[in-house]
């Protein structure tokens, strides 16, 4: 029987305002769980919604609604999100629902029967925001959470108490023995500093409102929303329901993922409630960073929350869960800009993805008639193709078994980076031109019709959109290309039909001076067909290129356009002609840095306006994935006007 996985989100709470925050997580829950189910475990994926206590209550209030009619159009709202996210769950609980219910109830009732549960006063802080009690020391003199910041309120009431320090010492040395509890290494040791520091007991109950579980014992309380969220893990397969199947078979396998913010909750007062209720405890608790933006963390109150769904419409979902998976290193915090996600889309998924794809596709359309070829007897360059998309697997898998997609997604890119530098060194345009060769070529275009099949099924987790989509253009069939045993190599059958198909990502024209980009304009095809040595672009005739005016300039004068970080307005000399350009080198020039240079533009561009200035041509520039940029400048004695051939 295989090894069995149960991943687990937090359960959201039902605010009308998702953000790519919470995407984060359940990206990365749904992509591990596609991962291990590609390597043959068996797994179970949970999201949900956590809908009882005080801030749910006063929402419903604000908006008019009933507590059960407002988390009932917020969950709609939420799996119509994680659908268009394309996250794969197996169940979605909410704690409104009576089998959650039913088992919160009986767990409290357990763990209250042998005695950890007592009644007694709570006197102190509590946050609603995060429905959270504070010390007077953790809230300080301005009476402020330590987690939110939002003001705290004082409450005294009569509550039960949860006895947490009766289980302070096994919980560590539960930690101590199980090395991957708590992941990454900085929670874990975060988590036994607070342990340590001393455990007080929980207040688990509340009795100023009653939107929650009634206490099994006493109607008047409800039970902390808290103690109700984290049973959730259980009561959704089944604990305290005459079903218990699902139990006996995932439970303790789970994977609780989570950003680090709520990691004490889950590594702490969880496991200390199973215990409590002798049950087993989860396999791992992992605390991801947080996305931020240059404003900071996040939130609603804040009003700097990015949508997931308008970014999904702009750019599609795959593109979204990649951005998400790539740019946020494993287990720490990670930045969130719209640049950086068209970047990611240019370079890696339209440029370096794209690319392979749509240029294998052609080549096997032009050369073999869209068949793909039998390889022949391969040659060393081939083997390390080969032998380098079985280690990317490895790699790869290695990384993102322990969440770090970051990595993990990084390695796969080594691949197809190395198979476009292979199309460079074989040159199939070459081989194609000698009749002699059509062997060689035929196991050329093999090789990359398997590393492009690896790649893609590699991306898989992370993009589950893409595999079909290339699939049906390399002729692959879906069932040769689901199982980890699948990508060993050889999966492509010779003879199956390749046709070529639409770019499957479009390039995105990012105006240099705008914070939105302008719609896609053409697509990866725009390599599609081009097999030129390592271009992007199509080949072009020499008249093509003699179509160009390319001549030396003098820059004159140079100024920043107001509101415009990026741009700068050049004042050149083209002989005796005087023009206006704008260029997007501000960040990486400054305007006295460009007077006095020879440069070289492109004369005869159709002119732009740019921040409401016409740039009459444009000048040339190299620049680097690593974001470096170089005017092209010619030596001081070179006459402004003067062609460049
Ligand atoms: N309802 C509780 C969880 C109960 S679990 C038994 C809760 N809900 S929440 O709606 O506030 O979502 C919290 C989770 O959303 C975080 O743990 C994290 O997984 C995700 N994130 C919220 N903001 C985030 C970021 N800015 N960055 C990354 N993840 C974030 O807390």
């Amino acid at each position: 029987m295989s090894e069995k996985f149960y991943i687990t989100t937090p359960i959201y709470y039902p605010s009308a305002q998702a953000h790519i925050g919470h995407g984060l997580t359940t990206v990365l829950a749904d992509a591990l769980t596609r991962l291990k189910k590609m390597r043959g475990y068996k797994t179970r994926f949970l999201t949900g919604m956590d809908e009882h206590g005080q801030k749910i209550a006063k929402a419903a209030q604000a908006a008019g609604k009933t507590p059960l009619q407002h988390v009932d159009d917020m969950a709609v709202m939420w799996q119509g999100l994680w659908r268009q996210l394309m996250i794969d769950n197996d169940d979605f609980i909410r704690t409104t629902e009576d089998r959650h219910i039913r088992g919160v109830v009986k767990i409290f009732q357990k763990i209250y029967e042998k005695g950890d549960i007592y009644l007694s006063r709570y006197q102190g802080w509590y946050c609603v925001s995060c429905e959270t009690y504070f010390t007077e020391r953790q809230v300080g003199e301005g009476h402020c959470c330590p987690d939110c910041g939002k003001p705290v309120e004082i409450i005294e009431e009569e509550s039960y108490f949860f006895k947490m320090s009766t289980y302070q010492e096994r919980l560590l040395r539960h930690i101590e023995t199980h090395p991957d509890f708590i992941q990454p290494l900085s929670r874990r040791n975060e988590m036994v500093n607070f342990i340590k520091s001393g455990l007080e007991d929980l207040c688990v109950s509340r009795t100023s409102f009653d939107w929650g579980i009634p206490v099994p014992v006493n109607g008047k309380h409800v039970i902390y929303v808290w103690f109700d969220a984290l049973t959730n893990y259980i009561t959704a397969l089944g604990y305290g329901s005459e079903d218990t199947g699902l139990y006996k078979e995932f439970w303790p396998t789970a994977v609780h993922l989570m950003a680090k913010d709520i990691i004490r909750f889950h590594a702490v007062i969880w496991p200390i409630i199973l215990m409590a209720a002798e049950e087993p405890l989860p396999r791992m608790v992992f605390g991801h960073g947080w996305v931020l933006l240059d404003s900071g963390k996040m939130s609603k109150s804040k009003g700097n929350v990015v949508d997931p769904l308008v970014l999904i419409e702009k750019y599609g979902a795959a593109a979204v869960r990649y951005f998400l998976l790539r740019e946020i290193p494993c287990g720490q915090d990670g930045y969130y800009s719209e640049a950086a996600l068209v970047q990611r889309i240019n370079t890696d998924l339209a440029n370096d993805y794209g690319n392979l794809i749509s240029r294998t596709v052609a080549m096997v359309e032009r050369y073999f008639d869209g068949q793909a070829p039998a390889p022949g007897e391969p040659e060393a360059v081939d083997r390390r193709l080969a032998e380098l998309a079985a280690a990317v697997a490895e790699e790869a898998a290695g990384y993102m078994e322990k969440l770090d997609f970051s990595n993990g997604l990084a390695a796969v890119f080594k691949l197809i980076g190395r198979a476009n530098k292979y199309i460079d060194e074989t040159e199939p345009w070459t081989l194609a031109k000698e009749p002699a060769r059509r062997e060689r070529l035929g196991t050329v275009l093999y090789y990359l019709l398997e590393a492009a099949r690896i790649a893609t099924m590699l991306l898989g987790p992370a993009m589950p959109n893409i595999p079909a989509l290339v699939w049906a253009q390399t002729g692959h069939e879906a069932a040769d290309c689901q199982s980890w045993a699948q990508l060993a190599w050889g999966g492509t059958r010779p003879g199956q039909r390749v046709k070529k198909g639409p770019g499957l990502f479009p390039r995105i024209e990012w105006q240099e001076d705008e914070t939105e980009p302008a719609d896609a304009a053409g697509g990866v095809d725009a390599g599609a067909g081009s097999e030129a040595a390592g271009a992007s672009l199509p080949l072009i005739d020499y008249d093509t290129f003699a179509r160009l005016d390319l001549r030396v300039a003098e820059v004159l004068a140079c100024q920043p356009i107001p509101k415009a970080d990026k741009l700068l307005k050049l004042d050149i000399a083209l002989g005796e002609e005087r023009r206006t350009l704008v260029a997007g080198v501000a960040q990486h020039y400054r305007p006295e840095d460009m007077v006095g240079r020879k440069i070289v533009v492109v004369a005869n561009l159709a002119p732009a306006r740019l921040r409401g200035v016409e740039s009459q041509g444009m000048l040339l520039a190299a620049s680097t994935d690593a974001g470096r940029v170089e005017v092209i400048t010619l030596p001081a004695d070179i006459p402004s006007g003067a062609k460049v051939r």
